[in-house]
């Protein structure tokens, strides 16, 4: 049997095809850019930020890295401060009393919680409710847990406020977890607390767990982001997700957190156990400095990403292109415009040929969900100068289909 034929059904199914098909397109636009003459790829496929980190974080991590602690295994025990840092940030930040010992989990990045999240609560077969666009790695995780995901779909001309009527009684009696996030990537939009309040009143009510991802949380550009910790039920059926990648711009350095319910913490920490050591006591040193002395770090880049959505979609806006203004920074969700659906394209085909065409590189919709089909997605994480100037290539490009 030949080797490749060795790996799991589980993985065959995760399926990142849109993902790869991209970065294919990248790579084949990177070689040939320069003898085409072409202008250099502008990545916007990504929302990985150019924004530098606060500085004390990145103090605290190089004044611990000598340390012999640093360089050891942290068992949980020994992440106790960070939890301790985390639970005051909670309090502060929500008014919230949470318990640093039982209520908090470091974790190896936001998405490896949620990925990880299923594993340690749904059985093979369970039915999970995701909201349809979706993160990719929610609906990756279902898959690795062998759970059977359902979804939400959110309507463009509602706002993409989810409707939980969608689903019948039946059908909410019938899912185990319920995986929700707003402000919500890939749709930028901020979302209400009403909503997730709304969400944890069904789980409740119909006896799931509700993960609620919110990276996002310091990042609204209009309204106040929501969060399942202001919700008065999160005790009763949840667990929330933070992280230090987007508000302070520790993507790379992979920290972040979940506070939620003691039973749910205490599973995902019993599955972390088989698959990680926790991030270094010196890396945790960087996330205390940022939630202790740099806990408004969020607020001072938010007029950076206000600046760069304004100038983006007045750009496209001037070109046609009727964009909708996101309420949360990061990411415009754009809908294919009318030159586009004219030409045929969906939107795979779109991005294959503004990229081909101009070098800058957006996320298919789809790669989130059918719900995400008819839209594609840019990440505001370059500086003003390229973002107007690929903007200004998109422009001249949609003159032309
Ligand atoms: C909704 C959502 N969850 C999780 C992540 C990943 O965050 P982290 O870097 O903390 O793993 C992202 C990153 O884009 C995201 O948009």
């Amino acid at each position: 049997m030949p080797i490749s034929d060795l790996v799991s059904d589980r993985v065959r199914g995760l399926g990142s095809g849109v993902f790869a098909r991209n970065d294919q397109r990248k790579q084949l636009y990177r070689a040939g850019c320069f003898s085409a003459g072409l202008p250099p790829l502008l990545d916007l496929s990504l929302g990985s930020t150019d924004l530098q980190p606060p500085e004390v974080a990145l103090e605290a991590i190089r004044a611990q890295l000598g340390l012999p602690e640093s360089a050891a295994y942290c068992l949980h025990g020994a992440t106790l401060p960070f939890r301790e840092a985390v639970a005051a940030w909670a309090q502060r930040r929500f008014g919230v009393a949470v318990d640093p010992e039982r209520e908090v989990l470091l974790l190896v990045g936001s998405q490896e919680g949620t990925a990880h999240l299923p594993m340690a609560v749904l059985n093979p077969g369970d039915q999970a409710l995701l909201l349809d666009p979706y993160y990719p790695s929610h609906l990756g995780g279902l898959l690795l847990a062998s759970a059977q995901p359902r979804f939400l779909r959110l309507d463009p001309a509602a706002e993409f406020s989810p409707d939980f009527d969608q689903l019948s009684t039946s059908e909410w009696d019938a899912l185990k977890l319920m995986v929700l996030g707003f402000p919500h990537n890939p749709t930028a939009t901020t979302g209400q607390q009403a909503w997730v309040d709304a969400a944890a009143e069904r789980a409740v009510r119909h006896g799931l767990v509700l993960a609620h991802d919110n990276p996002y949380v310091d990042l609204a550009l209009e309204g106040e982001a929501p969060a399942l910790l202001r919700s008065p039920l999160w005790r009763q059926c949840g667990i929330e997700f933070f992280s230090f990648s987007k508000g302070w711009c520790l993507g790379g350095y992979r920290l972040a957190f979940a506070i939620g319910a003691e039973p749910l913490i205490t599973a995902l920490r019993q599955l972390k156990a088989v698959v990680d050591f926790n991030q270094s006591t010196a890396l945790q040193a960087g996330a205390i400095a940022a939630l202790e002395q740099a806990a408004d770090w969020p607020e001072r880049i938010k007029p950076i990403y206000r600046d760069r959505r304004d100038r983006m979609a007045a750009v496209l806006q001037a070109a046609g292109w009727p964009v909708r203004i996101p309420s949360m920074a990061l990411y415009l969700w754009l809908e294919l415009p009318e030159q586009g659906r004219a030409a045929g394209l969906d939107s795979e085909q779109f991005c294959a040929r503004l990229l081909e065409a101009t070098g800058v590189c957006l996320t298919p919709g789809h790669g989130f969900g059918a719900g995400g089909e008819g839209f594609a997605r840019l990440a505001l994480v370059h500086p003003i100068e390229q973002l107007e100037a690929g903007a200004q290539r998109m422009a001249t490009w949609l003159a032309t289909l």
